[in-house]
């Protein structure tokens, strides 16, 4: 619970006003039980009155430019040839920890990661997506087909058959087309909670270690064949020994760059829309 030290404070209110539950009040002393534990009270408090015990320190050491995050965004590139080094647990432990500043929906905090660096169970994971994507696509056949066009629409079918076939091609060219032999996976996974948003904060902190990995010399690919994979083959959170009743939201391969990606290359410029009036 948020503590608040009677002797320090002096009922600035920061506080107050800066609650996302309203939750605090100075003149009495107490802290409500909507309380998220976000401890936005203790990141505001000048006197560190308030959620004292979590302030880990102050954020005046930021000196990282704007000019800097662009290029780190610009440089990340998605790594599908990893180095046969391994990334020791303790740095992959160390990463999972680090990132836990990432925000989650009502500060709930309920991701859980596994990470499998068996060499075994990796090769397990990607051939059992490879049959399990595979099967999915197979049932778009001759019999589906004018199901799936009077349903969704002819795009929604073109579109479908041109997945279906480039994953087909790739099966065909590259066993390891899942798991790119990388050193390590980390999957994240929660609860289906119908509380918060465990898809959104598993995206997000995906998006993060992205780019927090290019940091540490890391190479990531995200996954999302196995995502899709493990919903339709309960075989494949077995093989990670995630619960059934847990869901995995996000995967991501992690390892050291085989390769250096020498240039910088540009994006579609986004379309962007004001509603100002
Ligand atoms: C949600 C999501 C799922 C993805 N799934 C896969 C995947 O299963 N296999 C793969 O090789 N790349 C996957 N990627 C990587 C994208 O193909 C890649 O981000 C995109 O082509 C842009 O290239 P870049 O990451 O190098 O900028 C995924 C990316 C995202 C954001």
């Amino acid at each position: 619970m948020v503590n608040i030290s009677a002797d320090n404070c002096i009922k600035c209110k920061k506080c107050e006003n800066v609650c996302p539950v309203e939750g605090i009040d100075i003149e009495n002393n107490s802290i409500s039980e909507n309380c998220i534990k976000c401890y936005h009270c203790g990141a505001t408090c000048p006197r560190k009155a308030v959620g004292n015990k979590n302030i880990i320190g102050n954020t005046s050491q930021n000196n990282i430019q704007p000019y800097d995050f662009e290029l780190l965004m610009q440089q990340r590139r998605s790594h599908r040839i990893f180095s046969t080094q391994q990334v020791s647990p303790e740095v992959l432990k160390e990463f999972v920890e680090h990132m836990r500043f990432s925000p989650t929906a009502s500060n709930l905090q309920s991701l859980s990661f596994t990470i499998i660096t068996n060499k075994a169970k990796l090769k397990e994971i990607n051939d059992l997506t490879i049959e399990t994507i595979s099967k999915a696509y197979k049932s778009v056949n001759r019999f589906s087909k004018p199901l799936i066009r009077f349903f969704k629409g002819k795009k929604a079918l073109k579109k479908m058959e041109k997945s279906k076939r480039k994953f087909m091609e790739k099966a065909e060219l590259r066993e390891d087309m899942i798991c790119y032999n990388a050193p390590a996976l980390i999957v994240i996974h929660s609860e289906s909670n119908p509380v918060g948003m465990p898809c959104h904060d598993a995206g997000i902190w995906t998006g993060m270690a992205t780019l927090y990995a290019e940091l540490l010399n890391l190479s990531t690919c995200i996954n999302g064949f196995i995502v899709n994979a493990a919903k339709r083959n309960s075989k494949i959170k077995e093989t990670m020994h995630i619960p059934a009743n847990k869901e995995i939201y996000s995967t991501i391969l992690i390892g050291y760059p085989k390769l250096k990606f020498e240039n910088r290359v540009d994006r579609k410029i986004p379309k962007v829309r004001f509603i100002a009036e």
